[in-house]
């Protein structure tokens, strides 16, 4: 048995060939401080084959609660964002940028994504999603640009790592503009069509 550990070499991670694997050493990460203010770590859910794979920002109460990401009121936003556009819940993967809830849902410095990163990286190295949905400025800024801004590149498609990623509005932002819901709407039917021309139909 490993024990809490400040560091984790690069090449342990790399390592792990699969999620339980990676996730039984994500849960000994001690490497930055957000994981003395949880109660533990938050690591993923869903198909570890997905195609299709959403990326938030950080667990809250709710999710930190039940150890699994996206199960609070913005969780049960998405899993009908996702049902809509025809996918099934569990087809799809769904993980976050750090996965330790930041001390009152503050919002992840950068210090704290960057020493999760590795961890994040392994994941959509295993799952080998085609699509990954970026929810939000902090999973938009985290990936692919820092000065993006998630108003501007939201709906535009941006191929990095032989991924298409498309960012649209993190759900949360939903609950509290509603005028939010037809841009993702829009960007979520484009991840949808994407998805039927490159696999025929929602699943795998
Ligand atoms: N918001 C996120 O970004 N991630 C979660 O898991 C829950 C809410």
């Amino acid at each position: 048995m490993t024990g809490p550990k400040d560091i984790f070499s690069i090449s342990e991670i790399e390592k792990c060939s699969s999620l339980e694997e990676l996730a039984r050493l994500a849960k000994e990460c001690r490497k930055c401080n957000l994981r003395q203010g949880c109660r533990g770590v938050v690591f993923g859910k869903g198909n570890p084959r997905a195609n299709l794979m959403f990326i938030g920002e950080g667990p809250g109460a709710e999710e930190d609660k039940q150890g699994l990401p996206f199960v609070g009121a913005a969780g049960q936003l998405l899993d009908k964002i996702i049902m809509a556009a025809g996918f099934n819940t569990a087809d799809v993967y769904i993980a976050n940028i750090v996965k330790c809830r930041p001390p009152g849902n503050r919002v992840p410095a950068k210090e704290e994504a960057d020493a999760c990163k590795p961890w994040l990286t392994r994941q959509i190295e295993i799952v080998k999603p085609s699509i990954i949905v970026l929810l939000g400025s902090v999973a938009l800024q985290n990936i692919v640009d820092q000065n993006a801004r998630i108003t501007r590149m939201r709906g535009q498609w941006i191929k990095k790592y032989g991924i298409e990623f498309m960012p649209t509005y993190h759900p949360a932002a939903l609950l509290r503009d509603e005028s939010k819901k037809r841009p993702v709407w829009e960007d979520i039917k484009m991840v949808r069509d994407s998805f039927h021309r490159m696999f025929g139909k929602p699943g795998k």
